[in-house]
């Protein structure tokens, strides 16, 4: 399903995309951000993380914020820009929910910590990823590594929520946390490589990308990547096609269908999105919730009412209820309340 190939890509997925074969790398590693100041959309935190590049010390550093916003991309500029060439000899990266158990973690830092830095360098950069996949006592052991070796060594921590981050940690570290990347950055970045790849996006192209991937670059670029091999034109139908997801006006029109009293006419709608596009139940909730939450002609009241539904829904969706049943029930609610 397209959806896969987006949310867990890797490079044997994109090679088999619709069945045809791309021999290209994937687009996330070739646009991979080499210096600070091309990661785009975190003007803020680049800033700081320039000056310490400057005056050639760092603190430890913990980066959290969603996924596919440069965290990673800014943790590999920063030894490329404090290292230069040797930033490859002094710079780790290490995923903590790979790496099984926290021992394994501490012998890859024992060993990588214990030799010298190479060149210029005054210490060696570790970075850990999804730190908060760590448990509480793995991370009490991290802690105490990240003591031991702060004579050799800097850390930068990754997570999506700092809160999984024990406190004692947190207070070691300058916290940075990274936000949804702008529509502006996405499209800027989207359109300089569907430039460079020779590709013709279209406006409803570019509009479908930024509502698509919300601020995950990642995504976004991935999306652009996938939509490439079915042609050089990337349109809006490319792009919610890809990603199996419904452009916002057919979901818009399912939802005035039901709150009008057409049940038939949105059911149709309904099949159309889970049979013709093979949209899993939960993706069609959430879009039906977003397009709620953005819908234009109704009231506070009648807003809240649905909302409230569509949690009941999504709930009994999780719980492994029958998707259709479900979603058939949810569309008959939004007639009933909309009669009222
Ligand atoms: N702020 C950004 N500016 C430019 N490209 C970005 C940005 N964030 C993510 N990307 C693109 O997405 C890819 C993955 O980003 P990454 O830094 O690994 O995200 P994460 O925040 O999940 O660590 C990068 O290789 C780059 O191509
Ligand atoms: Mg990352």
């Amino acid at each position: 399903m397209p959806r896969k190939v987006i949310s867990h890509i890797c490079e044997h997925d994109i090679l088999n995309i619709g069945g045809m074969r791309i021999k290209e790398v994937i687009w996330i590693e070739k646009y991979r951000p080499k210096v600070l100041k091309d990661v785009l959309g975190q003007d803020v935190i680049i800033e700081r993380l320039q000056s310490y590049v400057k005056s050639g010390s760092l603190p430890h550093l913990l980066f959290s914020g969603p996924p596919g916003v440069g965290k990673t991309a800014s943790a590999i500029a920063i030894a490329r820009e404090m290292f230069g060439e040797a930033w490859g000899s002094n710079f780790t990266e290490l995923n903590a929910s790979d790496e099984r158990g926290i021992d394994v973690i501490r012998n890859k830092i024992k060993n990588f910590a214990r030799t010298a830095s190479l060149g210029e360098a005054a210490f060696k950069i570790i970075f850990l990823d999804e730190a908060d996949a760590l448990t509480h006592d793995a991370q009490s052991a991290l802690r105490r590594t990240m003591e031991r070796y702060t004579s050799t060594c800097r850390f930068i921590l990754s997570c999506n929520y700092s809160s999984k981050i024990i406190e004692p940690i947190q207070s070691r570290c300058a916290v940075y946390r990274f936000k949804p990347i702008s529509s502006e950055a996405v499209e800027k970045c989207i359109r300089q490589i569907a430039k460079e790849e020779g590709l013709q996006l279209t406006d409803d192209g570019i509009e479908a990308i930024k509502y698509v991937t919300r601020g995950d670059m990642r995504k976004a670029i991935n999306s652009l990547q996938s939509a490439a091999v079915m042609g050089k034109k990337i349109d809006a139908d490319t792009i919610y096609q890809i990603t199996a997801t419904a452009c916002p006006g057919e979901m818009n029109e399912l939802i005035e269908s039901s709150l009008k009293g057409d049940f038939m006419g949105a059911r149709d709608k309904l099949d159309a999105l889970l049979i013709d596009q093979g949209m899993a139940g939960e993706d069609v909730i959430y879009q039906i919730h977003r397009a709620i939450m953005d819908f234009g002609d109704i009231s506070d009241n009648l807003r809240v009412q649905l909302l409230d539904k569509i949690g009941e829904i999504d709930f009994r969706l999780t719980e492994g209820a029958n998707e259709r049943i479900q979603l058939e029930a949810l569309i008959a609610h939004f007639m009933l309340t909309g009669k009222k």
